[in-house]
Formats: C-alpha cells, sequence, structure tokens
C-alpha cells in the first residue's frame, strides 16, 4: 500500500508522535540521516506561490541525501491539458515522492489515486498539513508536550489553516479552540472528524465566535493571514470583521503566561497580528518556520517506509 499525506488525518496518533519523534532526531542530528541515497529523486510542484515550502523541501531533500526537482507547473503541461491522472503516473516513473502545493483538494487527490509513489499536500485551499506538524514539532518543543494544552487559533477560520489546526491539532490530544467572524467558520463536516479524532486522544476541539472567550488560559494561540492565496479578488470584506481577532498584546492578556505563538507566514504585519508581537518573546514563529525542515524530512523518511 502507497502511503499519502493529503490531510492531517492520513497520520494516525501515533504516527503522527512517531513522526514528530523523528524529526526532533533529525533536527538533532542534522545532516546523519541519508534515506534518499542513490540519490533518490522527489518532484515538488508549485501551482501556487511559495518561500517557506519551496525552500524546506528543496534543502530538505537534499540533506537525506535525495535530488530535489522543484517545479513551477506554469511550465509543465498541466495548465494545458495534461491530466493529473498522467502526471501522476508518469511522475511515479521518476521519483520516489511527489509533493503537490495546489488549489481544490479534487486535485491533489487525482494525483494521488494515480500514483504509485506517496505524494504529499504542500498546502490546498483546504488543508496545509505539513505546517501543522511544524507546529506541533514546536510545541512539543515549548512544552515538552502537545496531550492536554490549549492550542487556540483565531481569524480567517474557514481557511486551510483552520482545518489543519483542527485535524492535527486534535490527533495531537490538544484541546483545539478556532474562532472567527460569522461566516468565516470551518467545514462542519472537518469539525465533526475532528470531535471524532479528538475523542480517542483525550483533546477536544470547540469553533468559538469570541476571540477572548478563544484565547484564555491558552497556551497556543495562532493566526494567519485573514486572505489567502486565491482570494484576493472574492469580494468578501477581509478586513473589517477580522479587526477584533488580531493577535496583540490586548488578545494576548487573556492567554496563559506562558503562552507561545504561531503564524505560519507570510504575515500582514498590523493586520493579523502586530510587529510587537510577531518580534517580541512569545514569538515561536521563527523556530517553527524551521521546523518546516525538519518535520518535512522526518515525514518523508516515514512516507517511503511505510509504502510497501
Ligand atoms: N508557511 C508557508 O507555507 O509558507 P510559504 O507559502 O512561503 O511556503
Ligand atoms: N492560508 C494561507 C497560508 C499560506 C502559507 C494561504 O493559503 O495563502
Amino acid at each position: 500500500m502507497i502511503r499519502h499525506f493529503l490531510r492531517d488525518d492520513d497520520l494516525t496518533p501515533a504516527e503522527q508522535a512517531a513522526v514528530l519523534d523523528l524529526a526532533a532526531r533529525m533536527k538533532a542530528e542534522r545532516y546523519a540521516h541519508k534515506p534518499l541515497a542513490g540519490p533518490r529523486s522527489v518532484a515538488v510542484l508549485f501551482d501556487k506561490q511559495s518561500l517557506r515550502t519551496r525552500i524546506s523541501f528543496d534543502a530538505g531533500i537534499a540533506e537525506l541525501g535525495g535530488h530535489p526537482l522543484v517545479v513551477d507547473t506554469q511550465v509543465t503541461h498541466f495548465g494545458r491539458g495534461e491530466t493529473l491522472a498522467d502526471a501522476g503516473r508518469v511522475l511515479s516513473r521518476y521519483v520516489a515522492a511527489i509533493v503537490l502545493r495546489t488549489h481544490g483538494d479534487d486535485r491533489i487527490a487525482e494525483v494521488a489515486a494515480h500514483a504509485t509513489v506517496p505524494v504529499v499536500n504542500a498546502l490546498t485551499d483546504t488543508y496545509h498539513p505539513c505546517q501543522l506538524l511544524a507546529d506541533l514539532l514546536t510545541v512539543r518543543e515549548r512544552f515538552g508536550a502537545t496531550a492536554g494544552r490549549i492550542l487556540t487559533y483565531v481569524g480567517d477560520a474557514a481557511n486551510n489553516m483552520a482545518h489543519s489546526y483542527l485535524l492535527a491539532g486534535a490527533t495531537a490530544g490538544m484541546h483545539v479552540r478556532i474562532a472567527g467572524p460569522a461566516g468565516f467558520h470551518p467545514d462542519p463536516e472537518i469539525v465533526a472528524r475532528a470531535e471524532k479524532i479528538a475523542a480517542g486522544t483525550g483533546g477536544s476541539v470547540r469553533v468559538l465566535v469570541d476571540p477572548v472567550e478563544a484565547v484564555r488560559d491558552a497556551h497556543v494561540v495562532a493566526t494567519d493571514t485573514w486572505t489567502s492565496m486565491g482570494q484576493e479578488a472574492d469580494g468578501l470584506d477581509r478586513i473589517t470583521p477580522f479587526r477584533p481577532y488580531q493577535v496583540g498584546d490586548a488578545l494576548l492578556a487573556h492567554a496563559a503566561a506562558d503562552v507561545i505563538v504561531l503564524h505560519c507566514l507570510p504575515a500582514h504585519r498590523g493586520e493579523e497580528i502586530t510587529d510587537e508581537v510577531l518580534d517580541g518573546p512569545r514569538s515561536a514563529v521563527f523556530d517553527q518556520a524551521e521546523n518546516r525542515l525538519h518535520a518535512q524530512k522526518a515525514l518523508l523518511t516515514f512516507l517511503l517506509e511505510a509504502s510497501t
């Protein structure tokens, strides 16, 4: 069976913990693990812009002894008729794994349905699961564990990060609170899935409107842009309804004394987060960004080992 990572809950709680354990080991022993020696190649494809994902996969695959092939899909045939199914079949003949950042989840599902190597979601409209592995690694580093901690996400609660916090946070046994204005709430089907996972891990899930209630006593407060890639011209007011959700000193006054702040970046400074918070002592944002590298190296290693 080929193991793909299209959504956060494609890893069981035990598997997620194993990937995070391996990520911590790989971080401590930075250049010691070479499962892609050969070198075996990995295709990393982008339908959308990226800085962190692009560079961290490129560097990480090289550190694993592999050969990264990082490609913007505008220069391929993707946009002019080649089907994703055919691309999945063809790429599987060349590479050990396919990493894809794209729009709809149907697109990555189609590649995965026809690929004979692991396919990894490097962000879609609905999920950003690689980011969450980095976030959880950061939480572990700061608090020693994830289980039982309160993880609050405020802002655009309908976006890919909100959905991934629900699923990955519940998988990690955290108490997940997601808060956003009316009209910007998560997909109820994903909330239900997260609730089911939380019931088995000792975590919990709440969706709220009130940002103060959501942040109260939180150990981790996370946010993200109010305008995700592709939403720039959706006609919605993506500023006014979100103002009460800005992560600044006023909101953080309600959090736990040892709260850490996460943001996947890129940040719109002065909108969803203030400079003072992003650059201040509670911010774990740059460790979080670094942890993309270590988490993805561990993920690729896990998927290749687990695929038969
Ligand atoms: N956080 C993140 O995925 O950043 P990029 O869009 O720069 O890859
Ligand atoms: N929600 C953001 C995340 C960027 C890493 C987006 O999809 O643009």
